[in-house]
């Protein structure tokens, strides 16, 4: 069999795994996480979450990743022996699941790129031009566009495709949303934009942490990419000389940093156009932002360069979930690497047909695959590997993670101790709370 594939350089790798981690996560459902679970009160237990539970789970699946070169399916079948030997099978269903409906999410953003070079957004009718992007046939449209881009991009390869777009996708979108923050910063509604985002509640902490601590450890998952073998198959074509823990923090820290700096652009824009329509949920950014950029100058032009970034984070995003899914179907069936991708892409596209074509006013499609694989299958894929390297591959984990750092020493003791007992605990609560209340 062919040499399998690997990373060219170590910041091909780095921004590889930036790039799945930024993306919608970041600039789609943080802000309306974010407002919908009380502002800076949800901001502070995402932290919390993102550093101590999020960081270590990160390390679990490079750790697995690294060590047996290969897909989770077949990673996990390597490892582990009877249940331990199938929890692959969580990762790819979980795949499937989020690239159909992130891919749909991704096409109404390029729809909403075009809307804003084409002019500017409907002002006081930006619910209006949001029901009329999603569902019906356009939807599915551009669903089918930017999975064409996906399965493009994958069919390349490792070296010629996934690190070669990254290298110019990730610092194009790093510079765009500064910018784009910078400009915010100097609308006249930035002061009172900062002080909501930034000053937390404690009152609203005390009261509704039951709440806002599962949602926020399902935006943890979602926006770290983790939970469903994303880390542990761009792991799996790396060296083993690298340290690993310091790769993680930059990963880690650049994406807390996006979905901070996305918060900066889209805050002051809200507060600054007088808006006539508010929506909380999956159309803030449609709805909410879009009629902000109809109210402000030049609002067309800036939306348009907006949507665009956040359309290149999604493919940075969505091709980290494809390799997922087709590094499987090559390194345990030998397939060939187009025909992997062209049959999975399809079959995934298939999937988010009926979230692309929904017309309901409360994106119910949406809602329920969104739900299913947030709520449930990313935490559960979180706590699985947590279990499985906490208690039972614990040498195997301490071994890779002291590769290229060499005296690991009692970091690796706080590490397993962290998965052994508080993030299994925190797990099984929040996904006690999901599974029972959705
Ligand atoms: N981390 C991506 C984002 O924040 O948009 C979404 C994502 C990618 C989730 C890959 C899960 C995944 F496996
Ligand atoms: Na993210």
């Amino acid at each position: 069999m062919a040499q399998r594939e690997s990373w060219a350089t170590r910041t091909g790798f780095i921004l590889a795994a930036v790039g799945s981690a930024v993306g919608l996560g970041n600039v789609w459902r943080f802000p309306y996480q974010v407002g919908e679970y009380g502002g800076a009160a949800f901001l502070v237990f995402y932290l919390l979450l993102i550093a101590f539970v999020g960081f270590p789970v990160m390390m679990v699946e490079f750790a697995i990743g690294r060590y047996t070169d290969r897909n989770p399916v077949g990673a996990m079948k390597q490892i582990g022996s009877g249940v331990w030997s199938k929890i692959g099978w969580v990762f790819l269903v979980a795949g499937f699941v989020i690239l159909s409906y992130y891919s749909v999410v991704a096409g109404w953003i390029l729809q909403y790129t075009v809307i804003g070079l084409q002019g500017n957004y409907a002002a006081g009718g930006a619910g209006a031009q949001f029901a009329a992007t999603t569902g019906g046939l356009t939807s599915v449209l551009t669903h089918a566009i930017f999975m064409a881009a996906v399965i493009g991009i994958v069919a390349f390869g490792i070296q010629d495709g996934i690190e070669f777009s990254v290298k110019l996708m990730v610092p194009a979108i790093l510079a765009l949303l500064v910018g784009l923050a910078v400009y915010a910063g100097t609308l006249s509604g930035a002061g009172e934009a900062y002080a909501y985002y930034l000053s937390p509640d404690l009152g609203t902490m005390a009261a509704n942490w039951t709440e806002i601590l599962p949602a926020a450890a399902a935006q943890a998952f979602f926006t770290l990419s983790l939970g469903m073998g994303v880390m542990i198959t761009y792991a799996s074509y790396l060296g083993e000389d690298r340290n690993l823990a310091k790769d993680g923090v930059i990963i880690v820290g650049l994406d807390t940093l996006i979905a901070f700096t996305a918060g900066l652009v889209a805050f002051p824009i809200l507060f600054t156009a007088d808006l006539t329509e508010t929506t909380d949920g999956p159309g803030f950014i449609f709805v909410s932002l879009s009629e902000a950029f109809s109210n402000i100058p030049l609002g067309g032009v800036l939306g348009a360069i907006f949507f665009a970034t956040v359309s290149i984070a999604a493919l940075s995003s969505a091709i980290s979930i494809m390799e997922v899914v087709t590094s499987y179907l090559i390194d345990e069936y030998g397939v060939d690497r187009k025909v992997a991708v062209g049959a999975l892409g399809t079959a995934i596209f298939l999937l988010g047909v009926p979230v692309a074509y929904d017309q309901s006013a409360s994106l119910v499609w949406l809602v329920v695959y969104d739900g299913i694989a947030n709520q449930i299958l990313l935490i559960l894929g979180g706590l699985l590997l947590a279990i499985f390297v906490g208690w039972f591959a614990t040498d195997l984990g301490l071994e890779e993670l002291d590769k290229g750092v060499r005296d690991l020493g009692a970091w690796g003791q706080a590490w397993i101790w962290i998965l052994r007992v508080p993030v299994i605990v925190l797990l099984l609560v929040v996904l006690w709370q999901n599974a029972t209340g959705v």
